[in-house]
């Protein structure tokens, strides 16, 4: 019996229309709005989970009982320590690098100090994604210490990640409210489909590579402008625009020029992102309560205008909007940003590479070759 004949590929720029992946861990309605992890709405997670429920949801598809939810916290509280080879290196680290480029070198370094590193059983990589998730706090909490001068603090392992991740960070207990809202800022930024950083990590892993090389690689994918890098871009556009009389001129200028605002449009979503609606709420809450208002009163400003600028477009704003004042507010630096991105999408990152295993086919689309043929081959010394 012959093969059937292939149906002839399409050329599809940026994949927008490509399915590449199944997958059971998130859902997106892009034109409603909605983002559901395993079936249950963002918003109810926000509201009642812990990002280490939500982590378990994701990888087990299911929400786990009070022993296993327990079991998880342990092993990932059991892991927040770094081998002391790692200290080293990031004692090392120049203190002028940008945290995702230490976060991209320092996570693929942890590589090298795990005798099971190639191992691609599942039971291997579950314990993998577990010391990928607890340590990389640790991580990117020490760097901005180091970086500042301030001696490294070793992590808490009677808190969850992040409280310790504060803890860390500032060598101080955080509030319960701050340490709250970083949780849910964690449980909002878990998974998002076949987004291009987790697309990157399943191209990786597809080809029998392993956890840490995936890892590494979704962590360059993120770091970019145009997806997680976006909430950066947010803060300096804030810092830049400076005062309440400054926002119509900036946006105006910036929409008639046809440059990008940050924070706002997505590939997916054509109305508003769930995650910011919520986010929305939530900045408002902590920036009130730290004393950042004015930043919180210029992104509603900001916000309102590119309504009736642009949502004609389907261009809202999405999870970094509102992300950005956040992050201000609980007192993270602004180039650390994208680094608490990673540092929840780890969970999304290393599910999508347990479930790409499960039924694994190498990743490997076409391109549609537009350059000359029969050209040819001219010596250098004729050129
Ligand atoms: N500001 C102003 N105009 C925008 C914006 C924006 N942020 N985003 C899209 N548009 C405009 C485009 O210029 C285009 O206009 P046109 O039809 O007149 O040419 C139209 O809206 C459609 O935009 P596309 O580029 O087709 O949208 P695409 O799906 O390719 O891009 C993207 C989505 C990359 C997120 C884009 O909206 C963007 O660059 N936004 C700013 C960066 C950002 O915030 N990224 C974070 C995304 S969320 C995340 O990754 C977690």
């Amino acid at each position: 019996m012959t093969a059937a004949p292939a149906a002839a590929p399409t050329f599809d720029k940026g994949l927008a229309n490509t399915i590449a992946a199944e997958t059971q861990m998130s859902f997106i309605d892009g034109g409603k709005g909605v983002l559901e992890y395993v079936g249950i709405d963002i918003d109810s997670l926000a509201r009642n989970s812990t990002f280490e429920e939500t982590v378990f949801l994701l990888w087990n598809r299911r929400l786990p009982t009070a022993i296993e939810l327990s079991a998880l916290e342990q092993d990932i509280r059991a892991e927040y320590d770094l081998p002391a080879e790692v200290w080293q290196m990031l004692r090392e680290t120049p203190r002028t690098a940008h945290p995702m480029h230490m976060l991209r070198t320092l996570v693929s370094a942890l590589g090298m100090f795990d005798k099971d590193a190639d191992t691609n059983t599942p039971e291997a990589n579950r314990a993998k994604s577990i010391k990928l998730l607890a340590k990389t706090p640790t991580i990117i909490a020490n760097f901005d210490r180091h970086r500042k001068g301030k001696p490294m603090v070793k992590p808490d392992p009677t808190v969850g990640l992040a409280a310790n991740f504060l803890w860390m960070l500032n060598g101080a207990v955080p509030t319960a409210a701050v340490a709250k809202a970083l949780d849910v800022c964690l449980i909002l930024h878990a998974d998002h489909g076949l987004n291009a950083s987790t697309f990157a990590a399943r191209v990786t892993i597809a080809t029998l590579s392993d956890m840490y090389s995936a890892i590494t690689t979704a962590i360059g994918t993120l770091k970019g402008p145009l997806h997680g890098g976006a909430n950066e871009e947010v803060m300096h556009m804030l810092n830049e625009i400076g005062t309440m009389d400054n926002i119509e001129p900036y946006i105006r200028a910036k929409l008639a020029r046809k440059e990008l605002v940050m924070g706002f449009g997505h590939r997916v979503y054509k109305a508003l992102d769930p995650r910011a609606g919520y986010l929305k709420t939530f900045a408002k809450q902590i920036a009130t309560d730290t004393g950042n208002e004015r930043l919180y009163e210029m992104s509603t400003k900001i916000e309102d205008l590119m309504r009736a600028e642009v949502a004609a477009k389907g261009i809202y704003p999405n999870v970094d909007f509102y992300s950005a004042t956040t992050y201000h507010s609980i007192g993270i630096d602004l180039d650390l940003f994208t680094t608490i991105f990673a540092m929840s999408r780890i969970s999304g990152w290393t599910g999508h590479c347990m479930e790409q295993l499960d039924g694994n086919r190498l990743i490997r689309p076409g391109a549609s070759y537009v350059g000359p043929h029969g050209v040819a081959y001219v010596p250098a010394s004729k050129r």
